[in-house]
C-alpha cells in the first residue's frame, strides 16, 4: 500500500452512489470478483462428460461446509431431471408388506433428521498412485465436499414395510439412465443411513440426486446413490457391476479387495497448495480439511520439512462424526523451501499412512482407496507443486 493509501484516504467510488437493490438476483450468486472459484473437470480423464467428474475448489473454500454450488459432481449417465409429482420410491423384496413413496410421503415421515456428513468417492486421490500427478488439491482430493442433509432414517421406511428376518442386505438402485445399483449390509442401512431430500437447507441440487439421494455416512461415495429409486431387501450381496469390474481393490500380490466400504482418516492441505501459493513472508495461516468414515478426526499434525518434525494443527470449529472437520496452523514464513504435509488421527486411533506405507500393501496399480499423505513443495517465490517424499 502506498503512502497516502489511495485505497482508505479518498471516499470510495461505491460508497459515492446508490448500489444494486434487493432483488438483483432472486437467488444470489457469487461476487463476480470470485468468478475463479469453480468446479473443474480433468479434460484427459473420462470420455465423455455424461460418464465424469468435477472436482471441488478446495483451495478456495474455507470452513467446514461445502456450498451446494461447488461440491463436485460425479455420474455415470448423465444428470436425471425427475419431475417431483412423479417421483416414487419403493421398497421390496424380503419385506412383508412392499411399499412405494410419493416425495410428499417422505417429507410427511415421523423421525426427520439434519446431520453433516463427507461424501468422497472412493476414487478421490485415485490418479496419484504411480507418483504425484496433478497440481491442485481441487484435482488430487476434490472429489469430496460435506453437506448439511435433511431426510429421514432409511430404517423408518424399512420398518414400514417390515423387514423379514432372512433380510440381510440391502440394494439401492438410481433411476438416472445409469441405474447405478450398490449393495449395503442390513445393519448399514439400519444404523444411520438417509433418505435425504435437502442440502444445506435447500432441495438437493439437480446434480446431487434432486429429489432423493441416499446418505451412506463414512461409506465410500459410489454407494450414496442418487435419484433414489428402489430399496430391495435379499439375503446377500448383488454382485453388481459397481462392486466387481468397479469399486474393488488391486493389492500389491495381484489379489483384489472387494467391499471395501469405509473411507479411512484423511486430511490435506488446501492452502498453501498448488492454486493457492504463499503471497507474504511473516505470518500465514496454513489451513486444511481432515475426515475419517469411522468416526470423529481427534488430531491433524503439520509438518513443513517433509514429514521430519510434526507440530499439532488447530481443530477449529465442529468436529463432527464421519465429517469434514477444518485445521489451521499459524506459522511464519521466512522465504525458506517448505515441503508441506497432514496426518490426521481419527477417534479409533487410526494414523493416516504415508503413501510409501499404502503402496507396500497395495502396490500401484490401483485406482481406489488412496489416503496416503500429501506433500506439496513451496518454493522460495512462494509457487507450490505437488510432489512426494522419498
Ligand atoms: N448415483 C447414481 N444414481 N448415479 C451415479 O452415477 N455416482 C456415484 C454416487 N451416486 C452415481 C450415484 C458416485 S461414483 C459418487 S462419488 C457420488 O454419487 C457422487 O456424488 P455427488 O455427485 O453428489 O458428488
Ligand atoms: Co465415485
Amino acid at each position: 500500500a502506498g503512502t497516502p493509501d489511495p485505497n482508505i484516504v479518498p471516499v470510495p467510488e461505491w460508497t459515492r452512489m446508490l448500489g444494486a437493490g434487493v432483488n438483483n438476483h432472486p437467488y444470489g450468486v457469487p461476487s463476480k470478483f470470485e468468478k475463479d472459484v469453480v468446479r473443474r473437470e480433468v479434460e484427459w480423464l473420462t470420455a465423455s462428460r455424461e460418464s465424469s467428474v468435477s472436482f471441488t475448489p478446495l483451495y478456495a473454500l474455507d470452513g467446514v461446509i461445502t456450498p451446494n454450488g461447488l461440491c463436485f459432481v460425479r455420474h455415470h449417465g448423465g444428470e436425471a431431471e425427475i419431475e417431483p409429482d412423479k417421483y416414487r420410491f419403493m421398497i421390496h423384496g424380503l419385506v412383508d408388506k412392499p411399499l412405494v413413496f410419493t416425495l410428499d410421503d417422505i417429507k410427511r415421515m415421523p423421525g426427520r433428521m439434519n446431520r453433516a456428513y463427507f461424501l468422497e468417492c472412493a476414487a478421490n486421490s485415485g490418479m496419484e498412485w504411480r507418483g504425484a500427478q496433478l497440481n491442485g488439491c481441487q484435482f488430487t482430493h476434490g472429489m469430496i465436499h460435506n453437506v448439511f442433509y435433511t431426510g429421514v432414517p432409511l430404517r423408518a421406511f424399512l420398518d414400514a414395510a417390515g423387514v423379514k428376518p432372512s433380510g440381510k442386505w440391502v440394494l439401492a438402485e438410481g433411476a438416472d439412465a445409469s441405474v447405478m445399483t450398490r449393495s449395503i449390509p442390513l445393519h448399514k442401512a439400519l444404523d444411520d443411513c438417509l433418505v435425504a431430500f435437502a442440502m444445506n437447507g435447500e432441495a438437493l441440487r439437480p446434480e446431487q440426486g434432486y429429489p432423493v439421494r441416499l446418505v451412506v455416512p463414512g461409506w465410500e461415495g459410489n454407494m450414496w446413490v442418487k435419484w433414489l429409486r428402489r430399496i430391495e431387501v435379499g439375503d446377500q450381496p448383488w454382485a453388481q457391476r459397481e462392486e466387481t469390474s468397479k469399486y474393488t481393490d488391486l493389492l500389491a500380490d495381484g489379489r483384489s479387495r472387494r467391499y471395501t466400504f469405509i473411507m479411512d482418516a484423511k486430511s490435506v492441505v488446501t492452502s498453501p497448495s498448488p492454486q493457492a501459493p504463499l503471497r507474504h513472508k511473516g505470518p500465514n495461516v496454513l489451513s486444511g480439511i481432515a475426515w475419517s468414515g469411522r468416526g470423529t478426526i481427534k488430531r491433524v499434525d503439520v509438518s513443513l520439512d517433509g514429514g521430519r518434525n510434526w507440530t499439532t494443527a488447530r481443530i477449529e470449529g465442529p468436529a463432527m462424526p464421519m465429517a469434514m472437520t477444518r485445521f489451521y496452523l499459524d506459522f511464519d514464513w521466512d522465504g525458506r523451501e517448505l515441503m508441506v504435509q497432514s496426518r490426521a488421527m481419527d477417534e479409533t486411533g487410526y494414523v493416516q499412512p504415508t503413501k510409501a506405507e499404502l503402496r507396500k500393501v497395495r502396490g500401484e496399480n490401483s485406482i481406489y482407496h488412496n489416503n496416503g499423505i500429501q506433500t506439496w513443495l513451496v518454493r522460495g517465490n512462494g509457487e507450490t507443486e505437488n510432489v512426494e517424499v522419498g
